[in-house]
């Protein structure tokens, strides 16, 4: 039986969130910057799985910042403790605990992000922004950022056709569970809901050039999924011939990732 987060973290899997991070922080610079996130400011970082974005996020904070990096998933946090270390980051802790009961005080920082997270959790999405929105204090920003899997595009068309159909069993598996890979068309909801004010409400196609070795998402999901009955062994070496076929072309696919971001305020 298939219960929580199904993606395994592997090295190739830990440098897609290095890249995806080193992205968000290129593209989504300006919301950053209106959520609070700046020198001085205490972040957390939920949900921070290997630490590629709470590492951002420590150094833009500075020494005089602070950022509290939580999971559940004691692993990441290991390679988010790891991490931290190799770059010599100072200024982090790194807690396990839940998305909506992460341990941390209640109005105690001043930005929380919460990223790729919600899509994870069918039914408790609200219960999980509640909480974020508990831990800011007035004034402070929640920021929360996820996709719309139904909207994933890759070019060129006729050479991505595998894609287009794992992308949709890994879809299918996630509804079994109950998680809404759609998630990111509600974040602005969620935060009304948890009775936050408005900052900032975007969305985008983050345009990625996988290079050779690097796998979407339910390539991490296979075992789970292969549990799950959702696929059986003989698919996943279809996937794997396809994606090594896929590594030899002279140039990556390109791949459109739906990207949703969104923050709002606590009341002062
Ligand atoms: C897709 S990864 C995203 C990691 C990171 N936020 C990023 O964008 O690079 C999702 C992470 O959230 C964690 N996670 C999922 N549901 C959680 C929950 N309810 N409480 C705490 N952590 C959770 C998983 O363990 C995993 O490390």
């Amino acid at each position: 039986m298939v219960t929580g987060y199904v993606l395994a973290l592997s090295d190739a899997e830990v440098a897609r969130y290095r890249m995806m991070a080193q992205r968000a922080a290129e593209d989504e610079a300006d919301q950053w910057a209106a959520a609070g996130i700046a020198a001085g400011a205490v972040v957390a970082d939920v949900g921070c799985g290997p630490g590629a974005v709470s590492a951002v996020l420590a150094k833009l904070v500075g020494p005089q910042g602070r950022v509290h990096a939580v999971d559940r998933d004691p692993q990441a946090l290991t390679l988010a403790r790891r991490g931290a270390q190799a770059e010599g980051l100072s200024n982090m802790d790194f807690g396990e605990g839940g998305a909506d009961r992460t341990g941390l005080e209640t109005e105690s920082v001043d930005v929380v992000m919460l990223r790729h997270v919600l899509a994870h959790n069918g039914g408790l999405e609200q219960a999980i922004v509640d909480h974020l929105a508990s831990l800011v204090r007035p004034g402070g920003a929640v920021y929360l950022v996820d996709s719309e899997a139904s909207a994933m595009r890759w070019y060129p068309v006729q050479e991505a056709a595998v894609l287009v159909a794992i992308n949709e069993r890994y879809r299918q598996f996630h509804a079994g569970l109950g998680n809404d890979l759609s998630v990111g068309l509600r974040l602005g909801e969620l935060l009304a809901r948890a009775g936050l004010e408005n900052v900032d409400h975007q969305g985008r196609y983050t345009i990625v050039h996988p290079p050779p070795g690097m796998r979407p998402p339910p390539w991490a999901a296979r075992e789970q999924m292969l549990t799950a009955g959702a696929i059986t062994d003989s698919d996943i070496a279809t996937w794997q011939t396809e994606f090594e076929r896929l590594d030899q072309r002279q140039t990556p696919l390109t791949m459109f990732v739906p990207t949703f971001t969104a923050s709002a305020r606590k009341p002062s």
